[in-house]
């Protein structure tokens, strides 16, 4: 089996990666048990690429209940150094809205009772990994340029906020986000950004922003019609940014 070049987590809305050749499902079990899913391997524009549905391909896994490790550690078993995480989220700063696409460079975790290290198992090291900034530096380059060269309109930079979901915030959360500083809300960036970097992987978030987050913009009930419908919208262009980084 050839080297990857690129893994790609798809998040809600994002359960296959279009123009992807010669797919190969493998159904893999990791040394902390399954994955969501297959992980799908195919050849987008020459390069190998691997897919993985984060919540399932039927989504059918809720953001608490994914197996961020095995997920990872099945990308890494497969070869894959870069980790290009695909995240549905909720925009709360102006520049954020609704099909915009994110490259954020922080986070804040607001998650609770998640498995979030590899370090729990007993004989363990204990990690203490540096995550003062939370995404690849580089990788993150990366990906602003292959959005340059695809014709991909970006925002560069930003912070998410990780929220425990299932359901969706409150008007008064979202405030308290704010004035933390974030710009998007989503429910499965964190532990999986801290795993990669405790599992060595290099690590960046494209967020697609599917919803003004409560309380902010338009201010209207926030439905999965309108989510999925955005999503589908400011996707368009993912598969050549895709392909545009594999290359990279
Ligand atoms: N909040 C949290 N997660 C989300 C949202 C939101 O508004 N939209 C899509 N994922």
């Amino acid at each position: 089996m050839g080297d990857i070049a690129l893994a790609v987590i798809g998040g809600t809305g994002v359960y296959k990666l279009a123009d992807l050749q010669d797919v190969q499902a493998h159904d893999l079990d990791t040394r902390f048990g399954a994955p969501s899913g297959p992980v799908r391997v195919g050849l987008l524009d020459g390069q190998r690429v691997a897919f993985l549905a984060r919540h399932g391909e039927g989504h059918s896994v809720p953001p608490h209940k994914i197996n961020y490790r095995a997920n990872l550690q099945a990308l890494k078993d497969l070869g894959a150094t870069r980790v290009l995480a695909l995240n549905t989220v909720g925009g709360i700063t102006d520049a954020c809205g609704p099909r915009v696409l994110a490259c954020p460079d922080q986070l804040i975790d607001y998650t609770w009772g998640r498995v979030s290290t590899v370090c729990e198992e007993p004989g363990t090291d204990v990690l203490h990994v540096d995550f003062g900034d939370p995404y690849t530096h580089l990788l993150r380059q990366q990906i602003l340029a292959a959005a340059h060269e695809a014709g991909v309109a970006l925002v560069d930079g930003g912070c998410y906020g990780a929220t425990q979901g299932p359901r969706l915030e409150t008007r008064a959360e979202i405030r308290r986000m704010r004035r933390d500083g974030c710009d998007l809300v989503g429910m499965t960036g964190m532990p999986e950004a801290g795993l990669a970097r405790e599992m060595g992987l290099e690590y960046a978030c494209l967020a697609i922003v599917a919803n003004w987050a409560a309380g902010c913009g338009t201010d209207e009930e926030i439905t999965m019609e309108e989510v999925l419908a955005n999503v589908a919208a400011a996707s368009a262009g993912i598969p050549a940014l895709v392909a545009a980084l594999a290359r990279g």
